[in-house]
């Protein structure tokens, strides 16, 4: 153990000498980016992308908030992704080491990659896909996601990946939205030891709603799970069939820097959903730079492992294009954590190797759950970095990662970013940084963030109140817009502090005295108690470092006289269950007033057995406030399982909630 006090939150980590003295980033990026931010990316571009046009110019912002970068430059994503490797003698590199739920095995090298990329691209050709035009990939996480993905960027034609958990409405309005010309999807997938079916929610989707037909002309149907699939003739076609009659090469469609190479749908926080625009040249830039440098790879050795789905920006940046382009070596897992086992993920990582392990806080949350005998059982000696994304992770979480996983001795990233971002912006550098448990820490280099005041003010380091994130520079990897509605991309991200020409990320943080960023939520989760903001992810982090504590959710709830009140959902760690709940309610709240100030004092605490999470793991805190206000529950169509409200409410009327 290196560190000194006890407090997690007080707790500092220096990079390992072994991994600092071989790391990839060093201190000089911060100063090489600082000094000529432009040209320090302009020589980002240039050596981690191949151009078949080199650009001349870096950025062109006269048009802000819609941004240029590298605009005369010519290239295809890819080709960066997967011929240039083949010419460059790697072909018989493994891209990924797939593993399938039911623990079937495929192995796809770079040479495997080339052949049926260029063989999808050639069956969506024949299938009257054109450059420019749009298609929707609705498909579990089985290779050809990958190749579908690749396929699509190999023509040029943009993708709208709909995680395959999104019901046939969903994918319905996104594929209207994008007016997208194709689906690709599964039979089926494995889920939870299950074949769970995806085409016939394709089937619904594409039916002709209220007189109108879809855009979709074709379907390209992998077979997967074997299972009987309904077929529109004239429209559906297999994909080992389609590929099987598609000629085996494909010229890749050199596009403009520009370009559309994607569109990805997310919510916001309110009607519907946005998607999210990103093009070629910048993106893949900050692609390949963040995941080089935030994970050390070094693609001869290592074996990196992201646990995201490929529905989500995780899965697009850090499973797909980053990887790909740095010429990575990857595990890509179909399944759950819990099929057939709990330690399915600790067997994977030492049948591997893994060196590198991406995830996250919530499903660390849940590995705390369960119990660190599970892990302890594996060898997972071969990590050498940890990374967590999607929520702030609070300390507790931070150091069992580290601690169980990481065996006392992986540095762990904390890495901030948003659909909208691309690609990573804030996080450590492994060889670089001293890590601070809960902390992001800093911006990458050539990323310039602030944190404001609601006048823009810049909050300084050690500043005590907590204010907003802004992104003060446009950087490489940036949203273009949103498809379809220039004047939602004004409004959501440069209208809050249009004056400063900001982009407003609409999460709350703060800078501690070091300078290190603090991030503390989206806004509207900050609540305002008496007068007093504090995060609901404070009290949450507060309450999970109680040794009784799973995982919690806290709300503000409206109150009469302090504004809001906090009330918070706690799940109990096994070795509690049973407890009194009254009893533990009160050491809890008592426990909130000790770790953070007797003002973040839980007005409530509801100790329940499940947490309402979307798909991608986001605590729907808006179902909670419901329950909290006492209101009927809303729309609880996006949780990923929809009978969790009925039983926290069950759970709550049974009397099994605590009230100081
Ligand atoms: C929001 C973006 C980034 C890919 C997955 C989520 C929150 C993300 C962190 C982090 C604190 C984080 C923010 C952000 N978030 N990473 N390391 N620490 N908060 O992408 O669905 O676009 O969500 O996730 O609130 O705004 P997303």
């Amino acid at each position: 153990m290196t560190q000194t006090a006890t407090e997690p939150q007080h707790q500092t980590f220096p990079p390992p000498a072994d991994l600092a003295a071989g790391a990839v980033a060093t201190a000089d990026l911060y100063e090489e980016a600082a000094t000529d931010r432009l040209a320090f990316w302009g020589r980002q571009a240039n050596e981690l992308l191949t151009w078949d046009t080199a650009p001349t110019q870096v950025l062109d912002w006269s048009d802000a908030p819609f941004a240029k970068w590298f605009a005369d430059g010519k290239l295809n994503a890819a080709a960066n992704c997967v011929d240039r490797h083949v010419a460059a003698g790697n072909g018989n590199r493994v891209a990924f080491h797939w593993v399938g739920e039911p623990g079937d095995t495929v192995t796809v090298t770079y040479a495997d990659l080339h052949a049926q990329v260029q063989r999808a691209a050639n069956a969506l050709s024949d299938l009257g896909v054109r450059t420019g035009d749009r298609v929707a990939i609705y498909l579990p996480m089985i290779p050809e996601a990958v190749v579908a993905m690749l396929a699509c960027a190999r023509l040029g034609a943009p993708h709208s990946v709909v995680f395959s958990g999104f019901s046939a409405q969903a994918l319905r309005d996104r594929v209207d939205d994008a007016q997208a010309v194709a689906v690709i999807t599964a039979d089926g997938g494995y889920r939870r030891g299950e074949p769970a079916p995806l085409k016939p929610a394709v089937d619904a989707a594409l039916e002709t709603k209220d007189g109108v037909e879809s855009t979709v002309k074709a379907v390209l149907v992998v077979q997967r799970t074997k299972g009987e699939v309904a077929w529109t003739q004239g429209r559906d076609h297999w994909w080992h069939e389609a590929l099987a009659a598609a000629a085996p090469t494909h010229e890749p469609v050199s596009v403009e820097a520009e370009h559309p190479l994607f569109v990805l749908y997310t919510s916001g926080s309110t009607g519907k959903p946005k998607g999210i625009l990103h093009t070629t040249g910048g993106y893949l830039t900050q692609a390949a730079y963040t995941h080089r440098n935030v994970f050390d790879l070094h693609p001869e050795t290592d074996v990196y492992w992201c646990g995201a789905d490929i529905g989500w920006v995780t899965g697009h940046t850090y499973i797909v294009y980053g990887p790909l382009l740095n010429g990575a070596t990857s595990v890509m897992y179909e399944g759950t954590p819990n099929t057939p086992t709990q330690d399915r993920w600790w067997q994977i990582v030492e049948t591997y190797g893994v060196t590198k392990l991406y995830t996250a806080p919530t499903t660390i949350r849940t590995f705390m759950k369960w119990g660190e005998e599970l892990v302890s059982g594996h060898d997972l000696s071969s990590l050498k970095v940890l990374g967590s994304v999607g929520e702030p992770i609070n300390p507790e979480a931070w150091t069992w990662y580290r601690r169980v996983i990481g065996g006392d001795r992986t540095p762990v990233v904390d890495t901030w970013w948003q659909t909208e971002t691309g690609g990573i912006m804030i996080s450590a550098l492994p060889g670089v940084t001293t890590l601070k448990p809960g902390s992001a820490q800093v911006p990458l280099p050539g990323i310039s963030v602030e944190v404001v005041d609601d006048e823009g003010r810049v909050l300084p380091a050690g500043h005590e109140g907590a204010g907003y994130l802004v992104l003060t520079e446009p950087w490489p990897g940036m949203l273009r817009g949103i498809w379809g509605d220039d004047e939602r991309y004004r409004d959501t991200y440069w209208s809050r502090f249009r004056d400063q020409g900001w982009y407003f990320a609409g999460d709350g943080a703060r800078r501690d005295a070091d300078g290190d960023v603090w991030l503390l939520g989206r806004v509207d989760d900050v609540m305002n108690v008496s007068g007093h903001r504090i995060s609901t992810t404070e009290v949450e982090s507060a309450l999970v470092s109680h040794s009784s504590v799973a995982e919690a959710a806290v709300v503000g709830a409206s109150d009469p006289t302090t504004g809001q009140g906090i009330v918070a959902f706690v799940i109990l760690r096994e070795s509690a269950h049973g407890a009194d709940p009254a009893s533990i309610g009160q050491e809890l709240r008592n426990h909130v007033a000790r770790e953070i100030s007797p003002i973040a004092k839980p007005r409530q605490v509801f100790v329940v057995s499940e947490l309402p999470k979307t798909r991608s793991g986001k605590i729907m805190r808006r179902l909670l406030r419901d329950v909290a206000e006492d209101r009927q529950v809303g729309d609880v169509t996006t949780l990923a399982d929809s009978s969790v409200m009925a039983s926290i409410q069950a759970g709550m009327s049974a009397g099994k909630s605590s009230d100081g």
